[in-house]
């Protein structure tokens, strides 16, 4: 069932209805100030971090779902409504929600009233803008009444939930004219503050939360709205709000816009006030209203938006046959790219703002998915990311976006997290040919004093893994690998022991973690990075150091097959007590997914079959019509030498749930390995477009990935086998976005950056004609043609290049030109 549809043409997804089988979001903002908002205008806005410095309140996990957002109520004799239906949620004659690239329109219609109300934050600018268009559609004189509604939150969102004896005590604001201006510990250590305009007259206004809403009501009533007017009311503590009250009268056909901008501004010490030393200085908050104070400059920024997603979305364009995938690599695939970037795993409807930095793996995976778009902020992050980098290679597993600093409470020892970010250099390097970025002097743990080349992170990152290996020669596993829930060195027996923190005294005399415990996934994902390390070292002419390093991967390579391969598909890990995980002799868990791509892609074990071996039981066991499931069997009780993966119930999250992310990573091999159907068939299984369908089943929004898929062992613990299989949570902020974005763009469609120029090997579902497709790279336009008259998945039999035949299927960089026109034949 489907609940909207796609308009490609305009970018946006259209909703059809409120009642989405999730609240279904989307993300204003690309800068500093960004706003979450749903299909029925929920929500909140925060300036560069979702905890620290929260503008709106929200409630999380709150019954009714999605409260707390920006309002309008409009009071029309007595019928009381909202243009997005909640949270009054009077039955609408007409609902409509276009979620676009930065902006969202919501649009609602009762009683020949409609309203039209679009959200979005302007290029450069700490709002968010919001423009209200009323119209009255019937054949006479309407006179009715409209109100805004804001919460503040009180800046520090984890405080502002649970310290309220002091809270509740501290809360000021300001009205001059038709603008509240929230303005708690504004007179001592804050130097910002927030503000909620009109441009336009108002006829009252409330700034108590309880005056506006009545301490016993609920926003779907409040008791001003109810009432038909306003208390005018000067918050004094408790919780300020924002909300403007208008009396309007509008002749039949008659259309009335308001702008409202709800906006964040931050003052040096020194000008914080006016002379009487506690007014607020408004200057600047006075040119941000004055920046779109009117229709005409509303229209002038959401045209700039426009331009800012056409030139990031112009880069990558792909015409094949089927036309999910070409607006999920075209459009939804690049912004969900985008969003990640920007907010990594900190805010969204299942992440809470105020849980967790940005992670070290995490950030550096993303780069994988917008690098395209906007390399120079790929390379600023790159250089932030390795500055919290230790000497010895090992990594802070998070950093704080306000600081920048590595998070010493998390602390480190994730054994793949110095991999992930040769992995992201490289495929800096090899999108824009900057090879200056291994020149640049990055600090070691944010001391400049400790500062070394990027090469040098680049080196001690790949021998991090070398110096710390197990009894088999394989990585040592640590506090975890790509798997948070994987633990081998926890034990732990003792709720609220952090599975990702906590250090079992058993291995306090090993530095915290066991030095048997291997992963297998660790020494595939080696295999896979290091040729990277290698080429970077080899067009540097280090011919030496190239092969001491391609020596260890060799070496890897041998060991895998040596020690980690299971007879038909790679194991897991070695536990600390030296068992096997992942293994056919194992009670359950028996195959995982992750260790299985990276090896294939690495060509291990290829000779004696390997990885067709693999490909084959991964379709056996692991594959659903919902996608790939982590492992299998799911674990049914608690392994406490596993640690968290055996805590969640079979069929979720990381125990045999649909981890979309590591799919990506089969999708890739079985491409790679010329299987381009089978890549083909993971990729629509859980590509959003082709979930739209069932979207009754998937639950979370058809246009993003989500980062989890119920699995087909979903609720099999309570009898409920197959009730949530398919069923989608934590959307949006997933790992998923970028590795789905290099799946189908760079595997599948095999348009590939590559050191020398730009290499093209499409491993393609049989059936397909070809495609075309253009991609602007390294300041060129290259127009691709793929022709598959042989209906083969793999296989470039001929290329040309600007009318002339190319050996091969990378096409070589010339420097200089403007467009270049490719011909592939598959055959
Ligand atoms: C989740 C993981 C996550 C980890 C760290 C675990 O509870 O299952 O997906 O990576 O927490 O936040
Ligand atoms: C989500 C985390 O953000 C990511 O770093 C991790 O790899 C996966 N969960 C798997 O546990």
């Amino acid at each position: 069932m489907k609940f909207g549809h796609f308009d490609d043409a305009n970018r946006e997804y259209v909703i059809e209805t409120p009642r989405t089988p999730y609240p279904w979001i989307n993300y204003l903002g690309t800068q500093g100030f960004f706003s979450l908002i749903s299909n029925t205008a929920g929500g909140y806005s925060f300036y560069k971090d979702a905890r620290l410095r929260r503008i709106t309140r929200y409630r999380y996990n709150n019954v009714p779902i999605d409260m707390g957002g920006r309002y309008f109520y409009i009071n029309d004799n007595g019928t009381i409504w909202n243009p997005g239906w909640s949270p009054v949620k009077t039955e609408l004659d007409a609902y409509e929600c276009r979620h676009g690239m930065g902006y969202t329109i919501i649009k609602g219609k009762k009683n020949d009233l409609k309203a039209e109300v679009t959200f979005f934050v302007p290029q450069d600018y700490d709002g968010e803008v919001q423009q209200v268009v009323l119209t009255n559609e019937g054949k006479s004189d309407k006179t009715f009444k409209f109100w805004s509604f804001a919460e503040w939150c009180l800046w520090d969102a984890q405080d502002d939930c649970t310290n309220f004896q002091r809270n509740f005590s501290t809360g000021r604001v300001e009205i001059v004219g038709s603008t509240i201006y929230h303005k708690t510990e504004y007179r001592d250590r804050r130097n910002h503050f927030a503000f909620y305009s009109v441009n336009d007259k108002i006829d009252g206004y409330d700034t108590d939360r309880d005056t506006f809403i009545g301490l016993y009501n609920g926003f779907n009533d409040p008791q001003q709205v109810t009432a038909g007017k306003c208390g005018n009311s000067l918050a004094d503590g408790w919780s300020p709000i924002a909300s403007h009250y208008k009396e309007i009268t509008l002749k039949a056909g008659e259309s009335k816009t308001l702008v409202f901008i709800l906006g964040y501004v931050e003052m040096p010490q020194d000008k914080k006030f006016e002379a009487d030393g506690k007014t607020i200085n408004k200057e600047k908050a006075l040119a941000m209203m004055e920046k779109y104070n009117t229709p005409e400059k509303f229209a002038a920024g959401m045209a700039e938006l426009r331009a800012y997603w056409d030139k990031l979305l112009g880069i990558i364009n792909v015409n094949t046959p089927e036309d999910k995938v070409n607006r999920m690599v075209n459009i939804w695939n690049q912004y969900q790219c985008m969003v990640t970037f920007n907010l990594s795993r900190s805010a969204s409807y299942f992440e809470s703002g105020i849980g967790r930095g940005m992670g070290f793996r995490d950030s550096n995976q993303d780069i994988l998915g917008f690098v395209h778009q906007i390399p120079d902020r790929a390379r600023e992050r790159l250089i932030d990311i390795a500055s919290t980098q230790l000497p010895d290679g090992g990594c802070y597993h998070q950093y704080q976006p306000l600081t920048k600093k590595g998070n010493a409470d998390i602390g480190g020892d994730f054994s793949d997290d110095p991999l992930w970010m040769i992995l992201a250099v490289a495929a800096y390097i090899k999108e824009t040919g900057d090879w200056s970025i291994l020149d640049e002097k990055v600090p070691y743990d944010n001391d400049e004093s400790k500062a070394k080349s990027m090469l040098d992170h680049l080196t001690v990152s790949f021998y991090h893994i070398v110096k710390n290996l197990g009894p088999h020669g394989l990585p040592l596993a640590m506090r975890a690998d790509w798997n948070d829930c994987i633990n081998l060195s926890c034990f732990s027996d003792t709720p609220g022991e952090s599975f990702q923190t906590y250090t079992n005294p058993k291995f306090k005399k090993e530095g915290g973690y066991s030095k048997v415990a291997e992963s297998v996934f660790v020494a595939a994902l080696f295999t896979y990075v290091g040729p990277s390390f290698v080429g970077i070292l080899n067009h540097l002419g280090k011919k030496k150091d190239a092969e001491k390093a391609q020596k260890e991967i060799d070496k890897m390579k041998k060991v895998i097959m040596d020690s980690a391969w299971d007879g038909n598909w790679f194991l897991r890990a070695y536990d600390a007590n030296g068992q096997k995980m992942g293994s056919n002799e194992c009670e359950e868990g028996k195959i995982f997914i992750e260790p299985q791509g990276f090896a294939i892609m690495s060509d291990v074990g290829k000779e004696q079959g390997a990885d067709k071996k693999t490909l084959a039981a991964i379709d056996e066991r692991l594959n659903t019509q919902h996608g790939l499931v982590l492992n299998n069997p799911a674990f049914s009780k608690y392994y406490i030498q596993y640690g968290e993966i055996s805590t969640y119930p079979g069929g979720y999250k990381e125990n045999a749930g649909i981890f979309t992310h590591n799919n990506a990573w089969i999708i890739c091999a079985a491409a790679y390995a010329g299987e381009g159907d089978q890549a083909f068939k993971y990729y629509s299984e859980i590509a959003p477009a082709y979930t739209e369908e069932t979207s009754d089943i998937h639950k979370t929004e058809p246009y993003v990935y989500g980062q989890m898929i119920g699995g087909k062992d979903a609720g099999s613990d309570i009898g409920q086998t197959g009730k949530n299989f398919g069923q989608g949570k934590n959307s949006w902020l997933t790992g998923t976005a970028a590795w789905n974005m290099v799946a189908i763009s760079q595997y599948i469609l095999g348009i590939q950056p590559d050191f020398d120029g730009l290499k093209v090997d499409p491993s393609i579902p049989a059936s397909w004609n070809g495609f075309t497709a253009t991609r602007l790279f390294r300041g060129a336009k290259y127009n691709i043609t793929i022709k598959n008259p042989s209906h083969v998945c793999k296989g470039v039999k001929s290329m040309v290049v600007d009318g002339k035949a190319v050996d091969g299927c990378v096409v070589p960089f010339v420097e200089g030109k403007k467009e270049v026109n490719v011909e592939i034949t598959l055959g």
